[in-house]
């Protein structure tokens, strides 16, 4: 129903910012609701804010949406995150939005992100041998010769006889690129604000780049994960949903039976990579599913449950949707009044976060932007998320789509460029497990510790819950374990 909404929206030429899309599509009329702000209004904004929609509702108090905010939860979202200190020496922190955030999300803010999005990917595509003496987009097109640019794509799509053309910009100008319909690269799936290389001839009327070549910042294929002398290993648990009534109890407890037992020599680090409590107000009827409807007493929850841990363990947690922070990325981690509630033997991080752990570069995301990748890149599914962290790693992008489920947070730096390659990268969210290697870089898909919830047996799907992935820190080999 969504992308009808928009759409329907959209045609009528009125834009909504992620946030206030939220807003309106929890309406019983989304469309007629937005069309009623606007009526109120005396001068139709270029884009419709969350600002807007909240103007509105005070005023007309009969139309708030029906997701309320809760007032605990948004208090905890503005409150100031603060990260603990690792108990650990071998654990370096490289990367996280956590005490450095100072977007406002001003159209300004949004141009140097996307700046600094274009900047550092582009110094990627720079290092490419295909790419050298590559031209600013706008001059490329008026040159009669073979030329290499790089620029971000500003839209893109098919024409009615089978070619694709792409917008693409850079921070000089713009120029349309064609790709031929019996160009090896016409299936390639295209993504706004994504930055590629082009190697490609201009028309005779110099108003138009021929693709010959796409190329993407991608990973070399020389990149390999180096073997250490590291004896550690380090599992992964995603999505654990404490306070969901579909909690999966028996599985938790035979997994911890395991960490306490067989796993206690293997495993030194337990990554937690968001959603770890169900938290409250999420989504419309979240409290009927609700095993405990306080969102402290859920992380007071957690943090029982992670007290069986064994104490050579160090936990590290970092947020998800569900979890009371900001849901804009990146996120920074949790407030001080949670992070409160987590002993020394767990170190809060933010989402995403790249650390290292004994050497080893590890990226974890929590992976909100997958629905997005999976709604809008063809072949892209729920049944194989491996599949769109590679479309990642391809990109040098977790989250390139502006507008769609994934609330951004315009920083000043683009925190979810890859820029460095990742050993290990992990994300969860969709409640997919597996494992699987990507040019060299470990990819992984962490699971969940929920049953199938009734959204997912809706759109008929089936999770793949209590699977640990476990991966050596030494030699790099990656096992499942399975409690399921
Ligand atoms: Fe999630």
């Amino acid at each position: 129903m969504r992308d009808r909404v928009l759409d329907e929206l959209l045609n009528e030429g009125i834009l909504l910012d992620p946030e206030a899309a939220e807003l309106v599509l929890a309406q019983a009329d989304p469309a007629a609701y937005v069309r009623s702000i606007l009526a109120s209004m005396t001068q139709h904004p270029l884009v419709l804010t969350a600002d807007h929609v909240r103007a509105y509702s005070s005023i007309h108090p009969s139309a708030i949406p029906k997701v309320q905010v809760n007032p605990v939860l948004e208090e905890l979202r503005k409150s100031p995150s603060v990260m603990a200190r690792p108990k650990s020496s071998d654990i370096e922190i490289i990367h996280d939005i956590t005490g450095n955030s100072t977007c406002e999300g001003t159209v300004n803010d949004f141009a140097r992100c996307f700046n600094d999005r274009f900047k550092k990917i582009k110094k990627i595509l720079s290092r490419r041998h295909e790419l050298a003496g590559s031209l600013p987009v706008a001059k490329a097109v008026k040159y009669d010769r073979e030329v290499r640019t790089i620029g971000m794509v500003s839209d893109w799509h098919n024409t009615k006889n089978g070619h694709k053309i792409i917008e693409l910009e850079d921070d000089e100008g713009k120029c349309t690129v064609l790709i031929h319909k019996d160009s090896e690269y016409i299936n390639e799936s295209i993504v706004n604000d994504e930055v590629i290389g082009i190697v490609g001839k201009s028309t005779s009327k110099g108003d138009l780049l021929v693709l010959k070549e796409l190329i993407r910042p991608d990973i070399p294929i020389t990149n390999v994960m180096e073997q250490s002398d590291s004896t550690s290993s380090v599992a992964f648990m995603s999505d654990v949903h404490v306070g969901s009534n579909t909690f999966l109890h028996t599985e938790w407890n035979n997994m911890m039976h395991w960490l306490k037992t067989e796993g206690k020599d293997e495993i030194q680090y337990l990554v937690l990579p968001g959603d770890v409590v169900d938290g409250i107000g999420v989504f419309p009827g979240q409290e009927e599913e609700l095993e405990i409807e306080d969102v402290f007493e859920q992380y007071r929850t957690l943090e029982e449950l992670l007290k069986e841990v064994p104490d050579s363990i160090q936990i590290l947690i970092q947020p998800g949707n569900h979890d009371a922070v900001r849901p804009a990325e990146p996120q920074p981690t949790f407030p001080k009044i949670i992070s409160e509630i987590f002993d020394s033997s767990c170190m809060l991080i933010g989402n995403p976060c790249t650390m290292k752990l004994e050497g080893r570069r590890i990226l974890t995301y929590h992976g909100r932007s997958l629905d997005d990748w999976i709604s809008s890149v063809q072949g892209l599914t729920y049944e194989n998320p491996l599949e769109t962290m590679n479309e990642m790693l391809k990109r040098r992008h977790m989250a390139p789509l502006y507008g769609g489920k994934t609330p951004l947070a315009p920083e000043k730096e683009d925190h979810l460029v890859i820029d460095e390659i990742p050993d290990i990268f992990v994300t969860g969210h969709i409640h997919g497990a597996g494992i699987g290697m990507y040019k060299g870089v470990t990819t992984i898909c962490a699971s969940t510790w929920q049953s199938q919830t009734s959204f997912q047996k809706m759109h008929n799907f089936s999770p793949d819950p209590a699977i640990l992935p476990v991966v050596h820190l030494g030699t790099g080999k990656a096992k499942i374990v399975d409690f399921s």
